[in-house]
């Protein structure tokens, strides 16, 4: 349950998923946020393709309508809202999934007008294979967050969980391939962490509301 109030940082997730990793990633994330009190809102980036092309993967439709009921589309109220933002996607051929960076396209508004400025950013992923790109994408991903005047928060090594899984760069797992592995206790551990400790910037820097 998120903790609401006047002194709560407001968080907001925003995350592409297909096969359910980044997904899991994401509400660990929220977990270790509101542990520090945070308020938290859990968006999906849509699919950017019609249900012919979708049709093509086995199961894809069933798990984009399941996650399309969990989690509302992200808007730019919800950005403008928050204090700070994690972004989470797949990773595609070495870079964050499309319909991720779609999303981030379409916050020019709050670019222009600095609306974001000295909030907090944060970013996660998940790929198939351990070396498959994690890293790639993630710093692929900091560029974004500055030029939309966030403040980077990494996750580094301030948890024991980092020496055995994730990057320093934010939480990461591998599914494995057809293996379609969850994140491990470890992966989760790493997310939590970045949770709590995006909320503790957040919190830090934001101007009072
Ligand atoms: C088009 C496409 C490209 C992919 N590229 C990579 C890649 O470069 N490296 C990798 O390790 N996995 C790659 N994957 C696998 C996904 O990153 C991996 O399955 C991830 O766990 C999916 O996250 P999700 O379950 O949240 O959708 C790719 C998958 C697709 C569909």
């Amino acid at each position: 349950m998120a903790a609401e109030g006047a002194a709560s940082p407001r968080l907001l997730i925003v995350f592409y998923s297909r096969g359910g990793s980044v997904e899991t990633l994401a509400t660990a994330i929220a977990e270790g946020a509101q542990g520090q009190g945070a308020e938290v809102r859990i968006r999906r980036a849509r699919e950017l393709v019609g249900p012919e092309i979708m049709d093509r993967v086995p199961g894809w439709r069933d798990t984009a309508a399941r996650m399309n009921a969990l989690y509302e589309a992200p808007t730019l109220a919800d950005a403008e809202w928050a204090d700070g933002l994690l972004i989470g996607a797949p990773t595609r051929f070495g870079t964050p999934s499309t319909e991720l960076l779609a999303w981030l396209e379409t916050l020019g508004p709050l670019w222009l007008s600095q609306k974001l400025l000295d909030k907090v950013g944060s970013v996660f992923t998940s790929t198939s294979s351990p070396h498959g790109g994690m890293e790639a994408t993630l710093l692929g991903l900091y560029p974004t967050l500055a030029h939309l005047n966030l403040v980077i928060v990494p996750t580094g090594y301030g948890d024991p969980a980092l020496f055995r899984a994730g990057t320093p760069y934010g939480a990461a797992s591998a599914s494995f391939g057809m293996e379609r592995r969850p994140p491990s206790d470890d992966d989760l551990a790493v997310a939590r962490y970045q949770g709590a400790r995006v909320a503790r910037v957040a919190q830090a820097l934001r101007t009072p509301r």
